[in-house]
């Protein structure tokens, strides 16, 4: 994806290098399926959003990173749960075997818990990982707060347990679907948001704001995966959210219609975004999103 490459990249030269470290490919066949998970060819939206959200504040980038790769780390480790045959059965992820395929089932669950725990020491610990030097205690805690609250019970897991749920099913409306999708997908995105403006020094008001941006966005991004699932370019299989009878945008409207919803929803995070904050890239980003192939 070109847009945003340069924060991409400049995301890459922190992470790729913290996870050689951390997860050297040639130690233990854990560590090598952490390795695996992590490195694959990501698009990196959740890290670029916490930058630029921090960026906007007026913040060098240097201070959203723990948070960046905090949340980076949580998300890869979902979509190696999400690829187990117990959840989506997928086979391919990021242009190649999903991480149960590439090592096997047990493998995979352990790796993405340990992802999962390391990813709290990421954002906790200054010492595990330094390339944050600005942010103090407190915003550390403050960031692990939103980050568990999005991942956990109430968030991520959440939305994944009721995309299980709803799978196969016909009694659904469209208020089931986006409490599946706010869950599953928006509140990673909200704690994206959030923590470059914890990073960015804002109040916690501002904090909530940016938060409900990044779910909205996230509502978007997901409008457009349902879409994408169809298509051949996203390094996944092609076609599974129908085949397994997932529920998703496609059920209640034409391809067309659901971009329009994305674009919608995009607005309505936009109209969010604080007043006085030069904001002109974070939105350049999400409004962008909405024409992705991958
Ligand atoms: C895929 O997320 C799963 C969803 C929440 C839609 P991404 O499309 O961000 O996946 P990667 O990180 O680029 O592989
Ligand atoms: C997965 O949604 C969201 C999470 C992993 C939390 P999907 O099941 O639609 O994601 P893909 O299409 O497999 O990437
Ligand atoms: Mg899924
Ligand atoms: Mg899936
Ligand atoms: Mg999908």
């Amino acid at each position: 994806m070109v847009m945003m490459s340069h924060k991409l990249e400049k995301f890459s030269k922190v992470f790729r290098p913290f996870v050689e470290k951390s997860w050297p490919d040639q130690a233990s066949r854990l560590h090598q399926a952490i390795n695996y998970c992590l490195a694959g060819d990501g698009k990196r939206v959740r890290a670029i959003l916490s930058m630029l959200v921090s960026e906007s504040h007026g913040q060098d980038s240097e201070s959203a990173l723990a948070g960046a790769v905090s949340v980076e780390m949580i998300h890869a480790y979902s979509l190696a749960h999400d690829d187990l045959p117990c959840m989506d059965n997928d086979d391919f992820r990021r242009g190649r075997p999903s991480l149960h395929k590439a090592f096997d089932e047990a493998t995979a669950l352990l790796a993405g818990d340990a992802i999962l725990t390391d990813a709290m020491r990421v954002l906790a610990d200054p010492q595990f990982f330094p390339h944050s030097p600005a942010l103090t205690a407190e915003q550390r805690i403050w960031s692990l707060a939103e980050l568990t609250r999005a991942a956990g019970g109430h968030g991520m897991v959440y939305g994944q347990d009721q995309d299980m749920h709803w799978t196969g099913r016909s009694d659904y409306d469209l208020k089931t679907l986006e409490r599946i999708h706010r869950g599953k997908t928006g509140a990673l995105l909200g704690a994206s948001a959030a923590l470059g403006a914890i990073a960015g020094g804002v109040p916690m008001e501002t904090v909530g704001q940016w938060r409900e941006f990044g779910v909205l966005m996230g509502l978007a991004f997901q409008a457009v995966d349902d879409v994408l699932d169809e298509s051949d370019s996203t390094g996944k299989s092609k076609g599974k959210d129908k085949s397994q009878g997932k529920l998703t945008f496609l059920r209640f409207h034409s391809n067309d219609e659901v971009l329009s919803l994305a674009r919608g929803y995009t607005d309505a995070a936009v109209a969010l975004i604080p007043k006085g904050v030069d904001a002109d890239q974070v939105i350049d980003f999400a409004q962008k999103l909405i024409f992705r192939q991958t």
